[in-house]
């Protein structure tokens, strides 16, 4: 299933398409959109596989936009609470890629592990990953 995000500023602006754009069609120079207007705003989307629920979505995801805001826009349902990386409702795990954490609570060696919170999670690279139990998470904090 692959989702788009119609409503990203970018779509909204008039655009000199220079790369993949915010649909992760790609253009004539590979990765990049500019806006035609004076602030020549840029917008980097990756491409995220996420798997939840039994299901696959694909996703675009903006470079200033966390994986669970694309989710919400696009009405797939993941768990989530404080949306601010405290309450770690939102866990899942990378299985390939990157992604910045965000200023959450989730200590570095559990993140460099391949944890992740979806709610503070904004890729710096195309990822997959997948949702996991609550208590996953909880035992590798713990563990620290
Ligand atoms: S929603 Fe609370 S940590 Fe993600």
């Amino acid at each position: 299933m692959r989702v788009h995000t119609p409503r990203h500023p970018c779509h909204l602006a008039r655009t000199i398409r220079l790369g993949k754009n915010c649909l992760g069609k790609t253009t004539s120079k590979g990765g990049i959109r500019r806006t035609s207007n004076d602030h020549k705003h840029i917008c980097h989307s990756f491409s995220v596989k996420l798997t939840h629920d039994g299901q696959t979505f694909e996703l675009d995801v903006p470079e200033d936009s966390t994986i669970l805001e694309v989710c919400n826009e696009q009405g797939i349902q993941v768990p989530h609470d404080c949306t601010m990386g405290v309450c770690m409702v939102c866990p899942a795990k990378l299985i390939t890629g990157n992604v910045d954490q965000g200023a959450g609570m989730l200590p570095d060696d559990v993140a460099e592990k391949g944890f992740t919170l979806l709610c503070t999670a904004t890729p710096t690279e195309d990822c997959e990953i997948e949702t996991i139990p609550e208590d996953e998470i909880l035992e590798e904090v713990m563990q620290q």
